[in-house]
């Protein structure tokens, strides 16, 4: 078990009106990453943000920013996230034609290069790119929208995903994180990171429930502490 949890909200759940303002509340409330969450209308039925908003948050904040890319086809974004202050750039493997390419060029542009595994996506996709891999990241829900329920087949499939992490790296291998995302809440976030997760990704769990001063610190030492009670 990892020693210490990344939280990552998704800002997904924000205020978009005040993006700059809960980019920094998270920050302040303790948070590792933003999570960032790029949808086309095309892979998945919505559409979200791109570059532009990527490049209009970097400013309000020093963490690191999680572009978690649901769209098909996925090369020609890299270069502009990664201009856009990205530091972390993941996408769903089956829509890129050349996965080891597109895993390459993200790395090539200076970021942190994974892919996202939706939940009947088999974990097999890492077996031939695990060196190029620095995050793997395990969809808890089909991608698309956010305050959708976890789906409990995601624990075996983490664990099974620790378990091959472990085996790379007990062999000299790079390290890679491994994330989860949907539907993590304050009551199952201790059995996720149980089964290996070292990072969470949280947009409903955290940006609904504010503090009275419109501050996240109350719920992120929540789903902190919930994490630590096994
Ligand atoms: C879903 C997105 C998630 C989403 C998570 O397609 O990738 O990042 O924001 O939201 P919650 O935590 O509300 O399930
Ligand atoms: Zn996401």
């Amino acid at each position: 078990m990892p020693n210490s949890l990344r939280l990552a909200p998704s800002i997904l759940s924000a205020d978009f009106a005040r993006l700059g303002e809960e980019v920094r509340a998270i920050e302040t409330a303790g948070a590792d990453l933003v999570h960032f969450d790029v949808m086309d209308n095309h892979y998945v039925p919505n559409l979200t943000i791109g570059p532009l908003v990527c490049a209009a948050i970097r400013p309000h904040v020093k963490i690191g920013i999680d572009v978690h890319l649901m769209v098909e086809p996925v090369d020609s974004l890299i270069p502009l996230f990664a201009k856009a202050g990205a530091n972390i750039i993941t996408f769903h493997p089956e829509a890129s034609r050349h996965v080891d390419r597109t895993l390459q060029l993200i790395r090539d542009h200076g970021c942190k290069a994974g892919i996202v595994l939706n939940p009947a996506t088999p974990l097999d996709w890492m077996d031939h790119v695990m060196e190029r891999l620095d995050i793997v990241l395990l969809m808890s829900v089909n991608p698309g929208f956010g305050g959708q329920s976890f789906i409990e087949a995601t624990l075996p499939k983490l664990r099974a995903a620790r378990q091959r992490i472990d085996t790379f790296m007990n062999a000299g291998g790079q390290s890679i994180w491994l994330e989860v995302d949907g539907g993590v809440k304050a009551d199952n976030i201790n059995r996720i990171v149980a089964a290996g997760a070292d990072t969470c990704v949280a947009g409903s769990a955290v940006f609904g429930s504010p503090d009275a001063d419109g501050g996240y610190r109350g719920v992120m030492n929540t789903l902190r502490e919930a994490a630590r009670s096994l």
